[in-house]
């Protein structure tokens, strides 16, 4: 084991590869990030509009010994000053995860060093409390992202429990599917945020799927197909070629405004239901700009704390895995018999 006795001094290492970024990152144990780096993936699943499991399993054992390397570099330091190795082991693509935690479990072992398991959901929350110099728990999580759109009540930062979450689409999904569906690049988000600049939100009347059904969970693939249905006729062939570009923009602002009031009230509710001042919004689709405005307007109408992941938090990184400084600090470290957990429990705490 690493016995460095300078408390300030310790480094961990954190791998992140749940999904299509390959991510390390090197974070102090003040928290201070000293390094942190982002391999994407986006060109090689642009052509399909969406990741490809396989692909992103095969780009991750191709990136994953650079990327820890230039993470180490960066922050100016060696394998032997490392006090732990950090790893995403859930939820994500199984094959991903697994190129992350078999590095991870490499390293631990040939450096004897501690192995900390991180779930991807608790970090992206965590990454709202980065940079602002006080805890952010107790409050309400809401994760959205690609992979999911959940709520959660989060009494710690690793007791974090489910409290609501999309029943088909994930809100990143369904900007990823609206962009194809209009032929706008992938990620989908950023693609969307951008065409939205020049539409008219209100040129095509959007649905507000389960806005006022009283409950917190989410449905966004009925909002999507209101989107196919309007760009290309109800019912028949594509005619993509002959949408004109100012339909495909009020098309992207009329969708981009409807998912957004949803994610809004939704949160506002989950607020109200747990009573909880104070609400910590992170994933890919937290760095949307309308999303980001409505959540601030929602938070001063309500006098509640708002807290949103940094934009380079936003996106997959391994810099909110500096979760792991939590874990170490109650000597939660994972055996190297540790496993990979690809799905999401629902309604509980996953890990505990
Ligand atoms: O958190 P993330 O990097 O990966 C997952 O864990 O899923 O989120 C990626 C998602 C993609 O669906 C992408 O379209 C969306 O976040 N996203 C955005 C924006 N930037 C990324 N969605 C809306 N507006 C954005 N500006
Ligand atoms: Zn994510």
């Amino acid at each position: 084991m690493n016995t460095s006795d300078s408390t300030k001094e310790r480094l961990l290492l954190a791998i992140e590869s749940s999904c299509d970024e390959t991510a390390a990152a090197v974070v102090r144990e003040d928290r201070v990030v000293l390094s942190s780096i982002v391999a994407s993936q986006f060109e090689l699943h642009q052509d399909y509009g969406g990741v490809v499991p396989e692909i992103a399993s095969r780009a991750h054992v191709r990136n994953i010994i650079p990327v820890i390397h230039a993470a180490l570099q960066k922050a100016g330091c060696q394998p032997g000053d490392l006090a732990a190795i950090a790893v995403t082991t859930e939820p994500g693509l199984v094959g991903s995860l697994l190129a992350g935690l078999t590095a991870a479990k490499t390293l631990a072992m040939s450096l004897e060093v501690p192995l900390i398991t991180v779930n991807h959901i608790d970090a992206h929350i965590y990454a709202c409390g980065m940079g602002l110099g006080h805890s952010i728990y107790p409050c309400v999580g809401f994760v959205v992202s690609g992979g999911h759109t959940n709520l959660y009540d989060c009494r710690t930062a690793t007791d974090c429990r489910l409290i609501g979450s999309t029943t088909d689409d994930a809100a990143g999904e369904a900007f990823d599917k609206v962009a194809r569906i209009l032929g706008l690049s992938y990620p989908g988000g950023p693609a969307i945020s951008k065409a939205a600049e020049s539409g008219n939100p209100d040129r095509f009347n959007m649905p507000r799927p389960m806005l006022h059904s009283g409950k917190l969970d989410f449905s966004f693939s009925g909002l999507k197909t209101a989107v196919l249905y309007a760009a290309r006729g109800v019912p028949g062939p594509a005619q993509l070629s002959e949408t004109p570009p100012d339909r495909v923009a009020d098309l992207a602002a009329g969708f981009q405004e409807a998912a957004v009031e949803v994610l809004v009230e939704k949160s506002r509710q989950a607020l109200r239901q747990h009573g909880y001042r104070r609400l910590c919004v992170g994933g890919g689709v937290a760095a949307n700009r309308l999303f980001r405005e409505q959540l601030q307007q929602m938070a001063d109408r309500e006098r509640i704390e708002l807290c949103v992941a940094p934009l380079d938090l936003c996106t997959d990184n391994a810099a909110m895995a500096a979760i792991a400084w939590e874990y170490f600090e109650q000597s939660r470290f994972a055996g190297l018999d540790a496993d990979v957990l690809p799905g999401l429990v629902r309604f509980e705490n996953p890990r505990r």
